[in-house]
């Protein structure tokens, strides 16, 4: 999802970064505007770093990209946090002097706001009617928390936590598009995610680039769409789970063999397994006890590894009638011997649908967006998506609707 978020003048602004990590986190593309006031608590740098994303304030910047108007052309969502009473009274008379405020004009996406300010500024009756405006024309208002604020004084006017205004909007959006919201209800999956680990020895181990960011935001997609997802997370980053609501059961393990007893475990009942993580196909055939020294290998250390078993292809040997098993594969082809390669292994592994996509040394990884090729059991492509990884986590469950039709 292509969200916004605003940020506009008031301490509460530094909270609004572990928002904007969490979006990301559940792959959503970021695009940060906060107003000149705003950066006077958090820097630009700030938003760059964490939202992958140029940031400005002006109107008169990129004028090129015909920024005052495409950001809010393109929102899914727009959520303005901390949102100060000086910008709720813009909003409500439609004024348009920043970037902020012609992107509101612009946009039709869903507008959420959390307000943070001070009691008295929160009960004045010049905010409150500027709040009725607002609702009336459809903006969603999250909070203001009751609790202390930053005078000393306490009351209501605190920001809501982050975590809140996330949940608050995401469902907001999900409530917009009831077409496909709920198409996952009454199932229940299990998504693997991250890479595996296998140790050497105790302080050393063979380990992928997966960061799991994709299968977190297919965890949260089919949340979302009403699903009872199991995440069994390879080492994964706390930035990156840290994005997942109590809606999403989290099993943590380390190597292939506990990837696979915890999946296996979790698939005896399960309508749906995505095999998202990064197995290691080959383990260290013995794990030394203590570390290995240049003493006792000298100047050359060959390690000897066996198979780890295929799980996913285990799965769908045995799968329940019904059930539905989903690979990915990461390929360092290209164009016509990528899908090539993508037939076979989906026939190899006998799984209902593969999910390819083209990794190489500086593609695939750490990045927000991916690029995939979904192919079902007659070899044809079933689906096509690249984007941000939730737009591409529902082109998969998308997929997977249609494969059980
Ligand atoms: N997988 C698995 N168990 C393994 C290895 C991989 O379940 N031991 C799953 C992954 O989770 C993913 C798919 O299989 O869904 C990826 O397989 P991949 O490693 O690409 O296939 P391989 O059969 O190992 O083929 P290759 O030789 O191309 O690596």
């Amino acid at each position: 999802m292509f969200v916004v978020v605003g940020v506009t003048g008031g301490i509460a602004a530094y909270k609004t970064v572990h928002l904007v990590r969490r979006l990301i986190g559940e792959g959503h593309e970021v695009h940060v505007v906060p107003t000149e006031d705003a950066l006077r608590f958090v820097g630009k740098p700030t938003w760059e770093a964490i939202s992958r994303n140029p940031v400005t304030t002006s109107v008169h910047e990129d004028v090129a990209t015909v920024r005052h108007v495409s950001l809010g052309q393109r929102a899914d969502l727009v959520i303005v946090a901390p949102a100060t009473a000086n910008t709720l009274a813009k909003m409500a008379a439609g004024l348009a002097d920043d970037l902020l405020g012609t992107t509101l004009l612009a946009t039709t996406a869903p507008v959420v706001v959390a307000p943070a300010m001070h009691t008295e500024m929160w009960r004045h009756l010049a905010t409150q009617e500027n709040m009725r405006v607002l609702r009336s024309r459809g903006v969603h208002v999250v909070g203001p928390a009751d609790g202390p604020l930053t005078g000393g004084d306490s009351g209501p006017g605190r920001m809501s936590e982050p975590d809140e205004i996330a949940d608050a909007a995401l469902a907001v959006v999900t409530a917009a598009e009831p077409g496909r919201a709920q198409d996952l209800a009454g199932l229940r999956v299990v998504v693997s995610a991250g890479g595996t680990r296998e140790p050497l020895d105790p302080v050393r181990f063979l380990g992928n680039r997966s960061s799991g960011r994709q299968g977190v935001a297919l965890a949260v997609a089919a949340a979302d769409r009403g699903a009872e997802v199991t995440l069994v997370a390879a080492h994964i980053d706390g930035e990156v789970l840290g994005g997942l609501s109590d809606r999403v059961r989290v099993v943590s393990v380390g190597t292939a063999l506990e990837m696979r007893d915890a999946v296996t475990d979790a698939a005896s009942v399960a309508d749906v397994v995505v095999m998202a993580a990064a197995v290691a196909d080959y383990r260290p055939a013995a794990v030394a006890e203590s570390k290995l020294t240049k003493e006792t290998q000298g100047d050359r250390l060959t390690l000897e590894l066996v198979e780890n078993p295929d799980i996913v292809a285990g799965l769908a040997a045995g799968r329940m009638p019904g059930q539905t098993i989903v690979a990915f594969a990461a390929e360092t082809s290209s164009g016509d011997e990528l899908l090539e390669r993508a037939r076979r292994k989906r026939e190899r592994k006998d799984v209902d649908l593969l999910v390819v996509n083209e990794v190489g040394w500086t593609r695939g990884f750490e990045s927000a967006d991916n690029e995939v090729v979904v192919i079902d059991r007659s070899g044809e492509v079933a689906a096509q998506a690249s984007g941000s990884k939730r737009e591409v986590a529902d082109a998969v469950w998308d997929a997977v609707v249609t494969a059980r039709r």
